[in-house]
């Protein structure tokens, strides 16, 4: 009831997001998650196991060069899980290694195959009945160095590309950091307290604890006395477990049995690891949209004023302009469903097409 009603605030979000998407007009300050870290700490890792499936292109170096808003989709009426892509939403994918090329193949259509990147999100649904309603964003990882041909100023790109989703007072912030890298170095602690510096809405996630030296644990960080920040740890696979394909479910039943049985851990063990944070997550995200309710409808109506001024402008002769026009009016219909809902009075919203 209660919890259900404001899963559907999820969903709403979402059907914004897309009308926004399709419309062509940003929309940055809807409430969503951001996964931030630098290169390799584990921010692929973490997504994966959220979903529970193997579907992200991985590999040494960049390999996340566009934003990817993966919106999860709780479906108890079925067993099926597929994957939906708003640039070609016709097409349903079972195959979880088809939505990696997908994502391979869509990112280098818009970034080159050379090692460019571009923040022009690729958005993807998944539908299952094993994950909780959330909305994550991936971002290409923080990097200090320029590769091959990448341009010299590829750091502060990356960087601003990151601010940009995580300044907004909407977005929570997921902030992944190896345990054994010293927290001092971490870049996306960094950055987040740069635009949050409360760490009020930030989700700190210690991964690799299994790395860590002999003798050594995370207590310190994980009960919030070296930032005082609330910080998940969890223990992903390791790059043999991934060489040696050990599964997703082997790999999340390992990691339940790493923090049940480990010396130190075991007394925390309830608020660890990778269903716990999806949990909190999806608990943090609702909160959040509820929070920011009011907000979001001043800034549609806004957008929409602005958004109407520039199709004014625009006239509305090109197949081009008439989608747009198209997106917009179901846009703004939209929105007046999601304000009555806001309202509390009864509502009957239009599916976007
Ligand atoms: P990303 O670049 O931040 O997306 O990082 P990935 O998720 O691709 O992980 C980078 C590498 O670290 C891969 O080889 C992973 O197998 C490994 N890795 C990630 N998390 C963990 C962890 O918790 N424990 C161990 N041992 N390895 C991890
Ligand atoms: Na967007
Ligand atoms: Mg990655």
């Amino acid at each position: 009831e209660e919890a259900q009603g404001m899963s559907k605030l999820i969903g709403i979000v979402n059907k914004l997001q897309d009308a926004f998407s399709k419309a062509g007009i940003p929309s940055l300050d809807l409430p969503q998650i951001a996964v931030v870290g630098c290169q390799s700490a584990g921010k692929s890792s973490v997504l994966e196991n959220v979903v529970g499936r193997d579907f992200l292109p991985r590999g040494s170096g960049i390999v996340t060069r566009r934003p990817l808003v993966l919106q999860l989709i709780h479906n108890a009426d079925s067993y099926e899980e597929y994957g939906v892509f708003l640039h070609n939403t016709a097409k349903k994918f079972y195959d979880f290694n088809e939505i990696c090329k997908e994502i391979e193949h869509d990112t280098e259509r818009i970034c080159g195959s050379k090692l460019g990147i571009s923040p022009a999100p690729i958005n993807l649904k998944v539908f299952s009945p094993n994950v909780v309603d959330l909305t994550l964003i991936d971002l290409p990882g923080l990097t200090k160095i320029a590769v091959g041909d990448q341009p010299k100023d590829i750091d502060k790109q990356i960087k601003d590309m990151v601010l940009r989703y995580i300044e907004n007072p909407s977005c929570i912030i997921l902030a992944v950091t190896p345990a054994n890298m010293d927290l001092a170095n971490s870049d996306s602690l960094r950055v987040a307290l740069e635009v949050d510096p409360q760490g009020k809405r930030t989700v700190g996630v210690l991964t690799k604890l299994d790395l860590m030296d002999k003798g050594t644990d995370a207590m310190d960080i994980l009960e919030g006395r070296v930032v005082p920040m609330r910080f998940i740890g969890v223990v992903n696979r390791s790059q043999k477990d991934i060489d040696g394909k050990v599964d997703i479910h082997a790999a999340l039943a390992a990691e339940q049995e790493y923090f049940r049985s480990h010396p130190v851990y075991s007394k925390v063990a309830h608020v660890m690891g990778t269903p716990y944070l999806a949990k909190t997550l999806n608990k943090a995200l609702i909160n959040h949209i509820r929070s920011c309710l009011p907000e979001i409808r001043r800034n549609l109506e806004k957008r929409l004023a602005d958004a109407e001024r520039e199709l004014a402008a625009l006239g509305g002769d090109d197949t081009d302009n008439r989608r747009k026009q198209v997106a917009f009016g179901a846009l703004s219909a939209f929105s007046r469903s999601f304000s009555n809902l806001i309202d509390g009075a009864p509502t009957d919203y239009e599916e976007i097409k």
